[in-house]
């Protein structure tokens, strides 16, 4: 767990930081009860994501794709986000912090109230055909239609395994962090290209920092590390931040 100087430290550079942004990974979901993909007990414990997740899975395999992205539909219906969603909203909505970048395709962050939100990996919110890209909801791939104009499969608004990044979210984001004068990481393990850059194209604009449960490869560029909840340090320096006493 992390100490209160590094809670005081991180409230202090929030305060100071003219163009503050976030980056979340999964880790922002899990206390949301959303597993994540790489801790103990993840998406991808005893899985291959590239025959669930990928492109060619898709081509492949659309049957046993369809069901994993069924079930990560059904148990989206079941979470909610969480007080660290609603304080990164809050944050915002202060001038604390200009935008969220996240790499989760749950809609939690808008959901919670955030404006500026790049969703790097799509959204499980937005559904389309593989053939015509024609727009379907959940609901509708949940029903099993085929689309309607061209008669093809659907697949879920999320980038696989094996595609780019959608581009207009990830040049916003670039455009972000050429401005930007503090950048908080939060919940992500940083082993996907090319989100984890992200760190490595900030190096030396100003302070980054993450917190994380656990400490990834890339933790020496960070300033400061917290290791534990997204919710609870987040909660932790929200207090501080509204007593003012940082
Ligand atoms: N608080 C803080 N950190 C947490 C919490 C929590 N409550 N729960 C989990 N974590 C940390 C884990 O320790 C882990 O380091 O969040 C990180 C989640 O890492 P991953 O599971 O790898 O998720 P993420 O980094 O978002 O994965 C990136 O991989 O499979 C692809 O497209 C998928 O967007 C995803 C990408």
């Amino acid at each position: 767990m992390q100490g209160k100087s590094e809670i005081i430290q991180l409230t202090q550079l929030l305060k100071k930081a003219s163009h503050a942004v976030a980056l979340t990974g999964a880790g922002m979901s899990t206390e949301s009860g959303l597993a994540d993909f790489r801790s103990p007990g993840g998406l991808w414990q005893g899985k291959d994501p590239m025959q669930l997740a990928s492109f060619q899975a898709m081509q492949d395999n659309y049957g046993e794709f369809r069901e994993f992205y069924l079930w990560r539909v059904q148990k989206l219906k079941e979470a909610a986000p969480h007080r660290g969603h609603q304080i990164l909203a809050e944050w915002e909505k202060e001038g604390f912090l200009k935008a969220v970048f996240t790499q989760n395709v749950d809609g939690f962050h808008q959901q919670a109230g955030s404006k500026e939100v790049l969703e790097l990996h799509g959204s499980l919110h937005r559904f389309s055909c593989v053939k015509c890209s024609a727009s379907f909801s959940p609901e509708e791939f949940e029903k099993d239609v085929a689309c309607a104009h061209c008669n093809g499969k659907l697949r879920p608004g999320v980038v696989l395994f094996g595609e780019g990044l959608p581009q207009k979210p990830w040049e916003e984001a670039t455009r972000h962090l050429e401005q930007a004068d503090f950048f908080l990481v939060v919940g992500t393990s940083l082993a996907v290209a090319p989100v984890n850059q992200l760190p490595l194209f900030f190096e030396g604009r100003g302070p980054q920092v993450l917190i994380n449960r656990e400490s990834p490869p890339l933790s020496s560029l960070f300033d400061l590390i917290l290791q534990g909840s997204a919710g609870e340090i987040l909660s932790q320096v929200n207090r501080i931040l509204k007593k003012g006493s940082a």
